[in-house]
């Protein structure tokens, strides 16, 4: 039953921060795999002879990542279910490590490809799995904050990228090794990230979800730092008598396709914000916009930055701000700002300051909005027993989209005619996703995950309210009539 006491609940705020920072490992990787071919290509290319022309193979090389990383948000539902959420992490940490080292010690253009495949497969798993573990594992009260740590993460991985990017293209001049070095650099954070992994607790609603309320009334106790937590056991087996499960198409019915339309939306609006033409194409946006060699790396580890800073003041207000408040700022601040680059594009590197200003403002509201919330909002809007599903669907837009976005960005530069249509097009796709966001998308702030789902079922209220404070006299009510039958019964029985 839901009580509102509950969500005062001490919390052992060190065990979840530790554990939110070892997870969040995997987001390190995403953004540093994701990154490090913006410089690692051109060598690569170099070695094993590929010119430019075959821009086909070059275009494959890149995108093995996202590819993987589609296959991996399929298969992301299924791991996280059978194998449970933390298990599923260590195995993406092996596949890591398998993925680098195949890249890094390659010795044709093919074990690259199923190296960078490899590391994919595992993004795409984790990306779904962490926000997941960290949602189940972190109280209402800091699961914003916990989850934007994965994005931080990302954002951290990225920045790494960039700078080694820059030190190697600058100080290593042996181009048959410096891309393996490049690569290579992976195997610490997976390492750790499997080692960190093997200490921290199983998901207390995974172990719920099967059977093992034992081990998860142990894990809970951990979490919440204290012996009683009967109340909180109770949510959970609440939420279990739900539909889900197996039961596929209750997905593409009411309630649960609301959710899935929202969430997978918000992947759709993440990348069609056009975020990864930016940080995959830096360098070259920023040479249309007048800058020279060594000042478009500069200028692209600048904006690494300042994705992490903003992303750090993001982790900050999310559970202070909200979801909502927080996208419509970033939405807004994206839109006037894609229009100002675009201007700047359009007059042929007349503003180069201005190009850049306008860029890295841009990376500031993306960062403190779509960055991290999309992250957020599928990992808490799903019931416990179609959240794997829910959430893999949702992941299968992040990496769809990305796909399309990176793959076509040249395409659309030379069809349009210059890039400032390219970016004016996305400011047009970020309008769309400020009215979406407006019209669908709920306010979760401080909301126990079980509040939501009661919401959802028993509330049955529409998707924008689901974060709503639950109405308690609409669950009482079927519960005081129920005990008042049972006491009836049993007053007969006595008479
Ligand atoms: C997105 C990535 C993007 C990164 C930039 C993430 O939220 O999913 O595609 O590269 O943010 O910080």
């Amino acid at each position: 039953m839901i009580n509102q006491s509950r969500f005062e609940q001490p919390i052992k705020k060190a065990n979840i921060y530790l554990i939110g920072a070892v997870a969040a490992m995997a987001g390190l990787l995403f953004g540093f795999d994701t990154g490090v071919i913006s410089g690692a290509q051109e060598f690569l290319f170099q070695t094993f002879e590929v010119g430019s022309r075959s821009s086909a193979l070059r275009g494959f090389v890149v995108s093995a990542v996202p590819l993987g990383a589609l296959l991996g948000a399929l298969v992301s539902g299924f791991f996280a279910k059978q194998l449970g959420r933390r298990k599923s992490i260590m195995m993406t940490a092996i596949l890591f490590l398998v993925g680098t080292l195949a890249a890094a010690f390659a010795q044709n253009l093919g074990s690259v490809v199923f190296g960078r495949l490899l590391m994919g497969l595992a993004i795409g798993i984790s990306a779904m799995v962490v926000p997941m573990y960290l949602s189940e594992v972190s109280p209402a009260k800091v699961r914003g904050t916990i989850i934007f740590l994965f994005q931080l993460a990302i954002t951290l991985g990225l920045m790494s990228a960039f700078a080694i990017n820059l030190g190697f293209a600058e100080w290593i001049h042996d181009t048959a090794t410096n891309w393996r070095w490049m690569f290579g650099m992976g195997v610490i954070p997976s390492i750790l990230l499997f080692l960190g992994m093997a200490w921290m607790p199983r998901s207390p609603r995974w172990l719920m979800l099967k059977g093992r309320k034992d081990e998860a009334r142990k894990v809970l106790q951990y979490l919440l730092g204290k012996t009683d937590v009967s109340d909180c056991m109770e949510e959970m087996e609440e939420s279990l008598k739900h539909e889900g499960g197996r039961d596929w198409g209750a997905l593409f019915r009411k309630p649960l396709l609301p959710l899935i339309l929202m969430t997978f939306g918000l992947f759709v609006f993440q990348q069609l914000s056009g975020i990864n033409a930016i940080m995959y194409y830096g360098p070259e946006v920023f040479a249309s916009s007048g800058f020279g060699e060594k000042a478009k790396f500069l200028a692209q580890l600048s904006m690494g930055l300042i994705n992490v800073l903003a992303t750090i003041f993001g982790v900050w207000v999310i559970d202070k701000l909200g979801r909502r408040p927080l996208l419509f700022i970033g939405f807004i601040g994206m839109i006037v700002c894609l229009g100002i680059l675009s201007f700047c594009l359009a007059s042929n590197g007349a503003y180069p300051s201005l190009s850049l200003s306008s860029t890295l403002l841009y990376v500031v509201f993306f960062a403190i909005s779509l960055g991290g919330v999309p992250y957020i909002m599928m990992s808490e809007v799903f019931p416990l027993k179609s959240r794997s599903a829910g959430m893999a669907i949702a992941s299968c837009a992040n990496w769809l989209f990305n796909m399309l976005v990176s793959f076509s960005f040249g395409i659309l530069v030379d069809k349009l005619g210059g890039m400032e249509h390219v970016f004016m097009l996305y400011a047009g796709c970020t309008v769309l996703g400020l009215i979406f966001a407006w019209r669908y998308v709920p306010e979760t702030k401080g909301r126990h995950l079980e509040e939501i789902e009661h919401n959802l079922y028993e509330g049955k209220k529409p998707l924008r309210y689901l974060g709503n404070p639950v109405d308690h006299k609409e669950f009482e009510q079927p519960l005081n009539a129920f005990l008042k039958k049972e006491e009836e019964a049993l007053s007969c029985c006595k008479n």
